[in-house]
């Protein structure tokens, strides 16, 4: 029998026992221990100090170690552990009244809250066809996503998704869910050039509505922001608007996938409010509690919700959506975001993390574009600049830079669908400070050296 471990001692220190807890031993990288967080900073169990540039998975948005968040769910969970999410609590009631008259884009005024991302790209997929279904059009239940786009891993999510590493093996499982191509300047799918392309793109995403038959379409899902796929894929200014009118015409629901891109994360509440567009559903998850707590959620119109109203249809829920602890968490981060101005921080520090950024890497040999929209910033790399050629997929480019960042004291976030294409991806706390930017400047040209060392 071995000695049970003392309860003073930290157990992420002892590497024997970290080295327990991956459930698949010795697959992705060995895990870092973190002995706690604070500001921008991930603290190792060694002491070391890590900045934290991609505030988890582009999460963490009011920074960490946040008291007042901590007290409040701590409050919430005195009061009310667990109730079944149909009851209404008072966190959740506060939450939905905060979200809808301070937040959601305007018409989007129905609310139903889950455990993340995944879960809730899920239920907005089961919102649609439920949708056609309660009003009569029953034909309708196909979703049409996007190449090079990632809407999570349950199995519909990762079905209307196209990240090849994630979906690699289980396509049997996924379907043959249809797909559009990616908006994707820099590699145009469509072989056009950027602006005299006149986007097309989205009128790409038409002609597979029209080649699946109209009335067999539910609903086209999109992020605003193409994240972790490929590294901040910005559209042209002109294609969510005209996604959302091909959308409509053929009489298709329009998803806006803003687990990464919302609550401020870009610079404005919602990404799609860069382009003025109101999908029919808009998802989040992410920055919507800041990290403190596994909450998503789908916010839709009234118009989407009420043929099921009028059947008086439920969507089926998740037995830890709405948990008051969590719903506490997000009304008191967004409490924050609102009282601390940080959206609009997120939006003046981004333009000048990108500008720093396109000014320190803008020649390097090893990066192709510098590209993004408030705190949500991609970094394309490649093997030749000049040609755009691309280090092969086993070389493992972006992983590299990732583990040459963390190497010298820098969190960024892998952004490859490991189809021979790098890029990664940068979503820090937007509390991060002039001093933490420039270190990170500083430590990525040379993060992107080590990582090329011995390949090129
Ligand atoms: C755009 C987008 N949708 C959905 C998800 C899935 O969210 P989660 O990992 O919380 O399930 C992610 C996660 O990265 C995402 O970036």
């Amino acid at each position: 029998m071995t000695a049970a471990p003392s309860p003073s001692a930290s157990p992420v220190a002892d590497p024997a026992r970290t080295a327990r807890f991956p459930f698949v031993p010795g697959a992705g990288t060995p895990p870092l221990p973190i002995a706690r967080t604070e500001g921008s900073w991930l603290v190792l169990a060694d002491g070391r100090r890590v900045l934290d540039a991609a505030g988890g998975a582009l999460v963490t948005n009011v920074g960490h170690g946040r008291r007042e968040v901590v007290d409040a769910m701590a409050r919430a969970l005195a009061r009310t552990d667990y109730v079944v999410p149909p009851f209404a609590t008072d966190e959740r009631v506060r939450l939905v009244e905060r979200l809808v008259d301070r937040w959601l884009p305007a018409g989007l005024t129905r609310v139903t809250l889950t455990s993340g991302g995944s879960e809730s790209v899920d239920a907005a997929l089961r919102l649609a066809r439920q949708h056609h279904v309660a009003a009569g059009r029953p034909t309708r239940w196909k979703v049409i996503g996007r190449e090079l786009s990632y809407h999570g891993t349950t199995l519909a999510s990762l079905a209307a998704g196209g990240h090849p590493k994630r979906r690699r093996g289980l396509e049997p499982l996924l379907g043959d869910w249809p797909k559009a191509p990616a908006c994707d300047c820099l590699r145009c799918p469509l072989g056009l050039v950027p602006v005299r392309c006149d986007v097309a793109c989205a009128d790409a995403v038409e002609e597979r509505i029209l080649a699946e038959g109209p009335e067999t379409v539910a609903a086209v899902i999109a992020e605003p922001i193409v994240g972790s796929t490929a590294g901040a894929l910005v559209p042209p200014d002109a294609y969510w608007p005209r996604l959302a009118e091909v959308c409509r015409r053929h009489g298709v629901l329009l998803i806006a996938d803003e687990v990464m891109t919302g609550f401020g994360r870009t610079g404005r509440p919602f990404a799609v409010q860069h382009w003025d567009v109101t999908p029919d559903i808009l998802v989040g998850g992410k920055g919507l509690a800041g990290g403190y707590a596994p909450m998503g959620g789908v916010f839709a119109s009234e118009e989407v919700v009420a043929p099921l109203a009028a059947r008086g249809e439920e969507l089926m829920f998740y037995t830890f959506g709405a948990h008051p602890a969590a719903c506490a968490a997000a009304e008191a981060v967004l409490e924050i975001l609102e009282r601390e101005r940080l959206v609009e921080r997120a939006a003046a520090v981004g333009a000048v993390l990108l500008e720093k950024l396109r000014a320190a890497l803008g020649e390097h040999p090893h990066v192709a574009e510098v590209r993004g929209k408030g705190l949500m910033i991609g970094i394309e790399l490649v093997r030749d600049r000049a040609t755009g050629e691309a280090f092969p997929a086993a070389a493992g480019f972006t992983g590299r830079v990732v583990a040459a960042g963390l190497g010298r004291g820098v969190f960024v976030y892998p952004a490859s669908a490991g189809i021979g294409r790098d890029a990664i991806l940068l979503g820090p706390p937007f509390t991060i400070t002039d001093d933490e930017i420039d270190l990170l400047v500083a430590t990525l040209p040379a993060a992107i050296d080590d990582a090329a060392r011995g390949l090129a």
